[in-house]
């Protein structure tokens, strides 16, 4: 069987789950609905476009004002009263999160509008994108989408999320538009350069707002709805399919988690668990807490090779590092002023009271003992400081025999 196909019946979902997704929507809807005032939930994201993943458990719901004041506080009464327990996101504009039925629902407020150019916060365009999606993807084109969403999330590159600096849904979708189809995207993309610009700009873009890879968003054309994607990602996902076209494999449609044998190949590797709440900003949090670790090695010295992280969105996060050295010298040189400065020399040897002052190149120095010449001692140490520990629930370092 081709491979598309092979891998479209991994990620669309049946008619079984369609019909399954849709009570449950409408069920929410209608709940949520008959407690509103002066506002229309509707449901939004990929739900609404049908580009969502078989196995997702996501539900975007926009709850539409017509006139906007308070519209978070507005919402969050007729949530707590309709559903009990919900949780309140902070943002530009507070959304709300809901878990009902095995799935979670985000609710977001937002004003109806006609144009971009009426919105009053960035949410409030989504409703656009919906639209745009349902009048210019076919069903074929859709199914492409859900392919490309897959195989991005198999590169590692699907998400415009702070932590991961992907390809956000939405911008898949402009892509495949585009192009007509996955097949002719994948082609493409082997091609692409920095600083690439998909579709026609209607203004001049924002400078501060290029990336890669820019994808001109239809429905806001000065905006470059792609601005998330890192130079990492972009390239990764070129590689990608550069790799798909030479040999077209299921493989490219399976998301591969960290395995224990490649993990085992690393100088140090820590496994967190990430801090309760909204998966974007645990998520930075994780991304942080890593950049930390990375950051403490190059500026202490044991340098960093390579490293890398993974999080599958729930559960553990593992950080792994390869360091260029794993033991420094006992004592570091630290330098003082030229010889011939004689005021600072002075200060230099007042400060270091009871040292022994040398000379180097004209210069004074003066051995200090290490507090790390470890660097297992090091990271045990650093995982407990605040900018480790603050931003996760947990950390270790795993010793692998
Ligand atoms: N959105 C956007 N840009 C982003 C994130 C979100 O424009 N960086 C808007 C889009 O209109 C999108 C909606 O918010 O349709 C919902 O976001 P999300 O759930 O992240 O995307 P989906 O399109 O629903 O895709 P997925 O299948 O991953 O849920
Ligand atoms: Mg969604």
């Amino acid at each position: 069987m081709d491979i598309l196909k092979k891998a479209l019946i991994k990620v669309k979902p049946t008619l079984f789950d369609e019909k399954r997704v849709s009570k449950i929507v409408d069920n929410f809807l209608s709940r949520l609905n008959s407690g509103l005032k002066g506002g229309a939930a509707v449901v939004g994201g990929s739900i609404a476009k049908g580009t969502w993943l078989k196995g997702s458990h996501d539900i975007d719901i926009f709850v539409l004002f017509i006139d906007g004041d308070n519209i978070s506080e507005r919402l969050e009464r007729v949530l707590k009263k309709t559903f009990g327990k919900i949780e309140r996101v902070h943002g530009s504009r507070d959304y709300f999160s809901v878990r009902n039925k095995g799935f979670d629902f985000e609710v977001i407020p937002v004003i109806k509008v006609c144009s971009y150019k009426d919105a009053r916060n960035v949410t409030d365009v989504s409703p656009l994108h919906v639209q745009w999606v349902n009048c210019h993807l076919s069903e074929k084109m859709k199914d492409d989408v859900r392919l490309l969403k897959q195989f991005c999330k198999s590169c590692g590159a699907y998400g415009a999320e702070t932590f991961i600096k992907g390809f956000s849904g939405y911008v898949l979708e402009v892509l495949v538009a585009n192009y007509g189809s996955f097949e002719k995207l994948i082609r493409s993309a082997v091609r692409w350069k920095r600083g690439d610009v998909v579709g026609n700009a209607g203004v001049e873009l924002d400078r501060n707002k290029l990336s890669p890879l820019v994808v001109i968003d239809p429905v806001q054309p000065e905006r470059n709805a792609n601005a998330a994607l890192s130079l990492e990602k972009f390239e990764r996902f070129k590689k990608a399919c550069k790799g798909f076209l030479k040999k077209r494999s299921i493989e490219f449609f399976i998301e591969k988690g960290v395995l224990l044998k490649d993990l085992k190949k690393h100088d140090l590797v820590f496994v967190a668990k990430p801090l309760k709440g909204k998966r974007d900003i645990v998520g930075t949090k994780l991304l942080k807490a890593f950049e930390e670790v990375r950051d403490n090695l190059e500026s202490k010295e044991f340098g960093v090779e390579s490293c890398g992280w993974w999080w599958n969105r729930e559960g553990e996060a593992y950080f792994w590092f390869d360091v260029k050295r794993k033991k420094l010298s006992k004592v570091v040189k630290h330098y003082g002023p030229p010889v011939g400065k004689k005021e600072n020399l002075e200060e230099f040897k007042k400060r270091h009271k009871g040292r022994e002052i040398h000379k180097e190149n004209g210069r004074v120095f003066v051995n200090l003992k290490r507090r790390f010449v470890d660097v297992y001692d090091f990271v045990d140490y650093l995982i407990k400081e605040e900018g480790v520990v603050g931003r996760v629930r947990s950390i270790k370092r795993k010793t692998y025999k």
